[in-house]
Order: C-alpha cells, then structure tokens, then sequence
C-alpha cells in the first residue's frame, strides 16, 4: 500500500491508498480522478494515462521499458523528462508518499 497523491491540472488534490501491485493509472480511475483516461485498459497502447511523476517517485522508479518509451512519444500534452505512463507504474511500498500531476489534456 502507498498514498500517492494525484494533482489535477485545474490543481484539485486527491490522496489516494493504493494497493500494491496496482498500476497507478488503475488506481486513478477507480477513484475518478479526472486527467487520466486509460483508454486502452492499461497495456501501454493508448497513452492517455500521461503523468509527471515527482523526485521522490522519480528516484525510486525502473526505467521506461522500450514500449513504454514509445508511446511517450505520442502523448498529447508537453512531453517532459519526469513523464511516465500511470499503467506502467506498479505501486509497493517505495512509493509511499509520491505525487503525480496530471497534464491538461491526454488527447
Ligand atoms: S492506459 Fe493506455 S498506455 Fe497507459
């Protein structure tokens, strides 16, 4: 379990306790934190799951597979060098207290 919290782009804050082993996209949705859309169920195809991730999350991550990568190209917001795909992020107990923003549109 960790508490990562999501920062929409209109700034709305939500905490949310996320089990381990669920993707940080999976998570999201099920909550109904706007910002996240998924659209592809989470198997790293749609990028609609685009977020910024924090140092702390940043520091403690595996690097982007090949795939993943990919996708990152063809995000529809600002591609930065903390952006990850949510689906591709399994929360343990490293995560606890990481942050994600959310960017203004994923398509
Ligand atoms: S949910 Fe489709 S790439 Fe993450």
């Amino acid at each position: 379990m960790a508490h990562i919290t999501y920062i929409e782009a209109n700034g709305t804050r939500t905490q949310v306790d996320v089990p381990d082993g669920w993707s940080l996209m999976q998570a999201a949705t099920t909550h109904g934190i706007e910002g996240i859309l998924g659209e592809c169920g989470g198997s790293c195809a749609c990028a609609t799951c685009h977020c910024y991730v924090d140092d702390l999350l940043a520091s403690v991550l595996p690097a982007p597979s090949a795939t993943e990568l990919d996708m990152l190209a063809n995000v529809a917001a600002e591609r930065r060098p903390n952006s990850r795909l949510a689906c591709q992020l399994k929360a343990g107990a490293a995560f606890e207290g990481g942050t994600l923003t959310l960017p203004e549109t994923q398509e």
